[in-house]
This record gives structure tokens, sequence and C-alpha cells, in this order.
């Protein structure tokens, strides 16, 4: 059986049914899970604001941020240009995505997986799951059927189709 799992989250909610797909497996076979997430870029912010947990993202943010808030900004846009520099931007973005990936690892932990382990990565995202699971040796990919992205006339989300045309590895798709 699958020895070693990789499951990438972008956010979104689908993303939020693999972790919890791949998390079961995990749990039933004792497999080790790698949680994978690659960095978004200050363009996506409109996607941003359609991940699952946009709002407590927000808070988390806003408390971490490197600017005070008295209440936290309405929106993830608010957030961004908040930020005066790039390296405030990527700094924002550094502490959603590790975020994710605690929500992710605590998720999986309550489903009951042991061996868990984060990796937050930057790249062009399909490229950059492809190169993890063939780092960490995955035996299988488990991302979500779509994600983030608004443009519903695809039927299976960029990502998603890409990883599953190029890895070597088997690959589950979450719908
Ligand atoms: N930045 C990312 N980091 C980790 N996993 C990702 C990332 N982007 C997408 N994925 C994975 O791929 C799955 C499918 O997302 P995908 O991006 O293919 O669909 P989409 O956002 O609906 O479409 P598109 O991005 O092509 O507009 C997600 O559920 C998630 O598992
Ligand atoms: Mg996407």
């Amino acid at each position: 059986m699958n020895k070693n799992i990789l499951v990438a989250t972008d956010g979104s909610e689908t993303a939020s049914q693999a972790v919890d797909f791949a998390s079961e497996i995990a749990a039933k076979f004792g497999s080790a899970l790698t949680i994978g997430h690659v960095l978004h870029r200050s363009s996506d912010i409109d996607e941003l604001a359609h991940m699952a947990e946009a709002e407590h993202l927000i808070k988390h943010a806003a408390r971490e941020a490197p600017m005070t808030y008295e209440a936290p900004p309405a929106t993830i846009g608010t957030l961004f240009t908040d930020m005066h520099s790039g390296v405030e931007t990527a700094r924002l973005i550094t502490l959603i995505g590790d975020e994710l990936l605690a929500r992710a690892e605590r998720r999986a932990r309550e489903i009951g997986v042991e061996n868990i382990a984060q990796r937050a990565v930057n790249g062009k995202p399909a490229d950059a799951i492809l190169d993890l699971a063939e780092e960490i040796g995955a035996d299988m990919i488990v991302l979500g059927h779509r994600g983030l992205g608004r443009v519903r006339t695809l039927v299976q989300g960029s990502v998603s189709q890409k990883v599953n045309q190029h890895a070597a590895c088997t690959v589950v798709s979450v719908r």
C-alpha cells in the first residue's frame, strides 16, 4: 500500500476535501503524509478571497502582519493593499501559507495521521507539486479536482490536469 502520500492544498474547499481523503487513507494504512502548499502570488488576491477559511485567515494574518490593526481588515484585498513593500507582501503570503498548512495538519491529526510533514514551496503550482512529489519520493499525490480559480468553464483545474498528466505516481483528484 502507499507509504508516502503527498496532498496539495491551495486553501480551497475542494482542497480541504482532498486533505480529508488523503488523511483517511494515511491513517488507515499508517502512511506518511506530506501536506504541500505552493505559495500564492500577490496577483492571486481575487482567488484568495475564495479560500475556505478566508475570514479566519484574514484575522490571523492581520494579527501577525507587519502593521497594527485596530480591527481586522474586511477583505484579503485590503490586507494586501496595506502592505507597503514587496517584502511585506511576501511575508503576508508566507503567513497565509503557514496558516493553511497548520490548519490542514490539525485536520490530519484529528483524523488520526501520526506521521505528518508540512512543505511550503515556491514556483508554478503544478511544476512545484511535481518536483515536491519527486523529492519526497511520493507514491501517491492527492489533490482537489478544482481549486480557488474562478474560471468555471474548465471542467478540471489546470493544476490538477497538469499534475495528473505528468506525475510518475498515482494521482487522485478529489471531487
Ligand atoms: N498553490 C497551490 N498549492 C498547492 N496545491 C494547489 C495549488 N493550486 C492548486 N492546488 C491543488 O490543485 C487542486 C486543483 O486546483 P486547480 O488550481 O487545478 O483548480 P482551479 O483553481 O479551479 O483552476 P485554475 O487554477 O486552473 O484556474 C487544488 O484543489 C489543490 O489540491
Ligand atoms: Mg488554481
